[in-house]
């Protein structure tokens, strides 16, 4: 049987369907219980961040591995030997492609990736795109709220912290609007939620609050998604007034439902206390664990034309 994703540029979280997506959180949950070592024999992807990463270089070079493929690439913040010469992104696509089976690239602006896709004679993947997008941590989130909760439908869902500038709060909550979850948005004023977000999610009929007390909307929850305020986006005095707005600590989290999972892009900075890490609500760092089988799911479908 072929699958959907065969091929596929993985651009936009918007560009998946429920069923795609779904078929990746199968293959996650299969990949993690049963290892494919050989699934990417003689393949080669091209791990190319032009913006610097840790969770998603090195949780995506390890899945290339552990499925049996090669990684070729960079990781040099954008002072690569491209951007020294001035060659184009479009002229580095076109010869990197030529070289590899996938393109896995993260850039400093939005809409590199869709702007790499056009030139790129293998799928690329978006590693994340300046503030815009970053599908593929959407995608071990989806895989880890459906670990942690058996479902992904109808969840009450909290995202705290820089909601303008957090990529990956955009992704995700485009993506759990396909699965009737209602939405609870706590940050600074200066840092909510994208006003075209907000316009999309009313058209989609998404059941969504701007709320300022963090503490109150804790007790209603099953996942509680907590992101850093984005200094590399701010200059530095605008950083010191907005950073560490929302704090969670462990004392917050008494009147939490037993089910309630705090989750986190990471890197963290102040935004949870590390008294968070010992409750049983904590379950970020099994996230960054699960990148691998996610991206592993996403491999093995973009390339494998009979793996479903
Ligand atoms: N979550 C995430 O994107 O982390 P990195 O910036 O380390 O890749």
């Amino acid at each position: 049987m072929t699958n959907p994703l065969h091929n596929k540029h993985i651009i936009s979280i918007a560009d998946l369907s429920r069923d795609e997506l779904e078929l990746i959180v199968a293959t996650a949950k299969q990949l993690k219980q049963q290892p494919r070592p050989d699934l990417l024999t003689n393949k080669v992807v091209a791990s190319c961040f032009f913006e610097a990463s840790t969770r998603t270089r090195l949780s995506f070079e390890t899945a290339v591995q552990r499925l049996g493929g090669t990684v070729i690439g960079f990781d040099s913040g954008g002072n690569t030997s491209l951007a020294q010469k001035g060659e184009t992104l479009a002229d580095s696509v076109k010869v990197i492609s030529s070289y590899t089976d996938a393109f896995f690239m993260r850039h400093p602006k939005e809409g590199a990736a869709r702007l790499a896709s056009e030139f790129s004679s293998v799928p690329v993947i978006n590693g994340g795109d300046g503030a815009n997008q970053h599908p593929t941590q959407t995608l071990l989130d989806l895989f880890s709220i459906y670990e942690t909760q058996g479902t992904l439908e109808g969840l009450n869902v909290a995202f705290v912290g820089d909601l303008k500038y957090g990529r990956t709060v955009h992704s995700l909550a485009q993506a759990l609007s396909l699965f009737g979850c209602k939405f609870y948005f706590v940050s600074p004023a200066a840092l909510a939620m994208p006003d075209y977000l907000c316009e999309e999610l009313n058209q989609a009929g998404v059941n969504f609050e701007v709320v300022d007390d963090l503490e109150a909307v804790i007790p209603k929850l099953d996942v509680l998604y907590m992101t850093r305020v984005q200094k590399e986006r701010f200059d530095p005095t605008e950083y010191q007034h907005m950073k560490a707005n929302y704090i969670l600590t462990a004392r917050m989290l008494s009147n939490a439902k037993d089910n309630l999972k705090v989750l986190h892009p990471l890197p963290r900075v102040d935004e949870i206390t590390t008294d968070v890490d010992a409750t049983p609500h904590a379950y970020y760092f099994e996230q960054a664990e699960n990148g691998v089988y996610a991206r592993q799911a996403l491999l093995a479908l973009v390339l494998s034309e009979e793996f479903a």
